[in-house]
């Protein structure tokens, strides 16, 4: 297990497992929650989710799939339309309550929306000073975005989620250099791009040649780029198992060559693309 340093010095693990499109049905709730308990009994270091998803019911199988668990490192995410100084205080502390915390280590802006970001890095400062909250971040910020945080933060963005895979290579031509540079880890999220990329014809052959499943290839490409955390997400038992197998999976220069041949990088600018 490997972890990326944050801009305060703590350390946030590389891997974890992602709930988004989680508490949206009662029918598939305890399957869920089942899926999220699994994953932290395997040893999962992180659990990602939101109070967007499934409105707040994925924060509480969260909570529910904690009780009696070693405590992962937990990110949430407030809505940018609650993200005013007041609002951002008021929607951590009912996500804390769903997730049954006293802090949550990482609290990221969901993306950039109407509020202003100096009201919701003042919230941010304001709750990690309460200890609230350990680090805080953004979300979906493009290299344009982290600069104009950048003067607002005091130095401390830990981190900016965004979507980041090996059929989605964009971040690599400025933001993940702009992100480096300051040391800022990047946590990619639908590493599997939501299992898109699993039927790709070149995906299927490299992963044969490795000798790990499609899914591993695709998490253990992420996991190999330097600074860059991944949170793949499944509601299903055998794929949370498999997905963790990633992290036992080394690949050469020639894997990562012919990965670079299949999904080539970025050759110009291109916006940040958001799901
Ligand atoms: N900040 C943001 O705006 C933002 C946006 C998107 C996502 N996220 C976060 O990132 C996490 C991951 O992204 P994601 O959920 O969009 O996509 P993802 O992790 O790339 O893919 C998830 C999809 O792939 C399937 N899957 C998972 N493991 C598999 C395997 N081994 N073999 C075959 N299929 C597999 C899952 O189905 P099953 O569940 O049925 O296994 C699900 O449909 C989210 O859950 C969320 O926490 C954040």
């Amino acid at each position: 297990m490997h972890f990326c340093k944050m801009p305060s010095g703590a350390q946030m693990p590389a891997f974890g497992i992602g709930t988004w499109r989680m508490g949206e049905s009662r029918r598939r709730r305890a399957q869920e929650l089942e899926a999220v308990k699994y994953a932290l009994e395997l040893g999962y270091p992180m659990v990602d989710t939101a109070e967007m998803y499934g409105d707040g019911e994925a924060e509480e199988i969260v909570g529910e799939a904690l009780i009696g668990q070693p405590r992962p490192f937990v990110v949430s995410k407030v809505y940018p339309h609650n993200a005013t100084l007041s609002g951002t205080i008021a929607a951590c502390e009912r996500s804390l309550k769903r997730l049954k915390l006293e802090r949550i280590d990482l609290y990221l802006l969901h993306w950039r929306g109407g509020a202003r970001l100096e009201q919701t890095f003042e919230a941010f400062h304001r709750l990690r000073d309460a200890g609230k909250i350990a680090d805080f971040g953004v979300s979906n910020f493009d290299t344009d975005d982290m600069e104009a945080a950048a003067g607002l933060d005091k130095g401390l963005t830990a981190s900016n989620q965004v979507l980041y895979c090996l059929s989605r290579r964009g971040p690599e031509y400025d933001l993940l250099p702009w992100m480096r540079q300051r040391s800022i880890p990047l946590m990619a999220y639908s590493p599997l791009d939501q299992g898109g990329l699993l039927g790709s014809a070149p995906l299927l052959k490299i992963a044969a040649e490795v000798g790990c499943t499609p899914a591993q290839l695709a998490i253990a490409w992420v996991l190999a780029q330097p600074g860059v955390a991944t949170i793949p997400k499944s509601s299903t038992r055998e794929r949370v198992k498999e997905n963790l197998g990633a992290l036992a999976v080394t690949l050469s220069p020639e894997v990562l060559a012919a990965l670079d041949r299949a999904f080539p990088p970025p050759r110009r600018k291109q916006s940040l693309e958001m799901l």
